[in-house]
């Protein structure tokens, strides 16, 4: 890799977001070094400028020894913490420590054991973590991960106070037609998820994008998410578009 060349990393890239964000970060010449268990399929998988490091970000103990080698002496512009887990919808009462645990590894702990990895052995210009709406607003049934987007909103907002030279935030990217999606939507309607209600709705409306155009639309508001106050959280859908 030559002194002068871009380069970002971007976790989850098997599919959904992730695929589209390194996709569309390689179309714009910035070589990828991509994270997740499984490679993904050609024409990413393929990319010359595509470095992709198959690793269980959930595996804790294991994670800094899995990826030290490849992420020390690294220059990234750009850091896109997305890959994440939405664990299965139901009542509270109904989901054990376990699975709430499980889902704060992956949402929230892998991300501060990578960033605590890359601001030791690398270095990063902008980091973007990939939250969600339901950190703010909550709701029946999404419990577990609504608490781990809100955790991982304020762990970009205490990273930011320790480390000024990079830039953090955290960012909901609307509603996306991903894996994770479907999933969701396969659920029956319940009176007890409201917001099972508000994302079939915007299904409906026509409001749910492509991973391509929403991985396009977070990509151009890079300029905009820097220009906020390091450790903010934004929606990408209320961000003014100038
Ligand atoms: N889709 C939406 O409407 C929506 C809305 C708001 C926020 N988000 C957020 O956007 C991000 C991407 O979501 P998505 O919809 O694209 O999800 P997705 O389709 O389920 O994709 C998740 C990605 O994470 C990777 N991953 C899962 N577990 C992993 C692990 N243990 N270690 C390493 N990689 C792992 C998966 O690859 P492997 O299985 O190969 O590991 C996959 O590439 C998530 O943080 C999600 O919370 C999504």
């Amino acid at each position: 890799m030559s002194a002068t060349s871009r380069s970002a990393l971007v976790s989850g890239v098997r599919g959904g977001l992730g695929q589209a964000l390194a996709a569309r970060l390689l179309d714009q010449g910035v070589q990828v070094v991509g994270l997740s268990r499984n490679r993904p399929s050609a024409p990413l998988g393929d990319h010359p400028d595509f470095d992709f490091v198959s690793v269980d970000l959930s595996d804790l103990p294991r994670l800094e020894e899995r990826l030290s080698a490849v992420l020390t002496g690294r220059r990234f512009e750009l850091a896109i913490l997305n890959a994440g887990v939405f664990g299965k919808l139901a009542p509270l009462a109904d989901t054990s420590i376990e699975r709430l645990r499980a889902i704060m590894d992956l949402n929230v702990w892998a991300n501060k054991l990578l960033i605590d990895l890359l601001l030791r052995v690398a270095e990063v210009d902008q980091l973007i973590a990939i939250s969600s709406a339901a950190a703010v607003n909550g709701s029946g049934g999404w419990g577990g991960y609504a608490i781990s987007k809100a955790a991982l909103n304020l762990l970009m907002r205490c990273f930011a106070d320790e480390h000024p030279q990079t830039h953090f935030v955290a960012v909901a990217p609307g509603i996306i037609d991903t894996p994770m999606l479907r999933e969701i939507l396969a659920h029956r309607p319940d009176a007890r998820y409201p917001a099972l209600a508000r994302v079939r709705a915007a299904q409906q409306a026509g409001q749910v994008l492509s991973p391509e155009a929403a991985a396009r639309r977070l990509l151009d508001a890079r300029e905009r998410l820097a220009a906020l106050p390091s450790g903010s959280y934004a929606d990408i859908r209320r961000l003014s578009s100038r």
